[in-house]
């Protein structure tokens, strides 16, 4: 194949919103809402796409436009190079979507509701994939039992494997792992990371900041229905510059030494924790500080800033600004 031809068929975003306005009509009780306010992201093909916002940011109704479960007012939205007015089916084909609410059939079994999904979508017999993507989200010896008997983290794996069935390129997940316990959510984003690493886009909401930073390649932050950033996680987390120098001491601290008062400094369980600005003030500097107050060193270490500080710092202030 040409390298023309290929980059025709892989397209350089999987997923794209252009100026997309959501506002769900209001009612004799309720005010007309405005979720998305124009708002412009694009989905790097290949990459691990985080979806980061506070409650009521507008994060589903952006998934469910591209699902088809939310009708956009406005703008432009593109699955895999199409757009969802044009080609809806086309565009729907490359996408498969976990969404936030369990929905499903409870009558079949996790087996036959895959097989059921597998024949709405045409996939041969031959390429269907049932029980490798069930042995994936673990519900191998829940093939054959009632949806109806599994349990709230089961339901949530199954919405998983239903979107797995017709080998989409992209895969949405919003929130797949609330309600799921340690061990599962670990095995669970071991498996999105070995789809992603197959070729697989992967889109993802979650509320675990943890995860989100140590999965994600890029993120974008939406708050009150618009994009408040949106970039490589490593250049996202460099937005923070700030470091913490945690100096233990043989004896603990009840209050911050002589010495420190130019510094923005506190005490936490009876250790210095110094807070400072990278390439501000130096360490050696503060160490010195504290020999000189007379206290003796046990242990010290840095903290970094991560995704947690960089979300609050861009969701927080804007919160207090009105
Ligand atoms: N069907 C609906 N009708 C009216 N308003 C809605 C509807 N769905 C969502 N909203 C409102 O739109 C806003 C965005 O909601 P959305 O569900 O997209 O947020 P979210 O970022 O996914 O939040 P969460 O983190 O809680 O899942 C909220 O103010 C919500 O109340
Ligand atoms: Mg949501």
């Amino acid at each position: 194949m040409s390298p023309d031809a290929r980059s025709r068929l892989v397209p350089e975003f999987a997923l794209e919103a252009c100026s997309l306005k959501k506002t769900y009509p209001g009612s004799k009780k309720r005010e007309p809402k405005q979720a998305l306010k124009g708002v412009d992201l694009k989905v790097r093909t290949g990459s691990i796409f985080g979806l980061l916002g506070p409650n009521g940011a507008g994060k589903s109704t952006f998934i469910n436009i591209f699902a088809g479960l939310v009708k956009k007012t406005e703008g432009e939205a593109k699955i895999w190079g199409m757009n969802i007015d044009t080609h809806p089916r086309q565009a729907r084909a490359a996408i498969g979507i976990v969404p936030q609410e369990i929905n499903m059939d409870v009558f079949f079994t996790p087996y036959e509701t895959l097989e059921l999904i597998a024949g709405f979508y045409g996939v041969p017999k031959s390429e269907r994939r049932s029980d490798e993507i069930l042995a994936a989200v673990g519900l191998t010896d829940k093939r054959n039992a009632y949806v109806r008997g599994l349990s709230g983290g089961m339901k949530r794996r199954l919405l998983v494997a239903k979107a797995l069935v017709h080998n989409p390129p992209i895969l949405v997940l919003d929130e797949p792992t609330a309600g799921v316990d340690i061990e599962l959510r670990r095995q669970m984003w071991e498996y999105v990371v070995e789809l992603n690493k197959r070729g697989t886009t992967i889109v993802l909401t979650t509320h675990y900041l943890e995860e989100a930073q140590e999965l994600c390649d890029d993120i974008a932050i939406i708050d009150q229905g618009q994009v408040v950033a949106c970039e490589p996680k490593d250049e996202l987390l460099k937005r923070v510059d700030r470091k913490t120098l945690v100096i233990e001491p043989v004896v603990p601290l009840s209050e911050v030494p002589a010495g420190f008062e130019d510094f923005d400094a506190e005490i936490r369980d009876g250790a210095l924790a110094i807070t400072y600005r990278f390439g501000h003030a130096s360490v050696a500097h503060m160490i010195e500080r504290f020999n000189a107050s007379g206290a003796r060193i046990q242990d010290l270490r840095t903290e970094e800033a991560n995704l947690e500080d960089v979300f609050l710092s861009l969701t927080y202030n804007r919160a207090n600004a009105g």
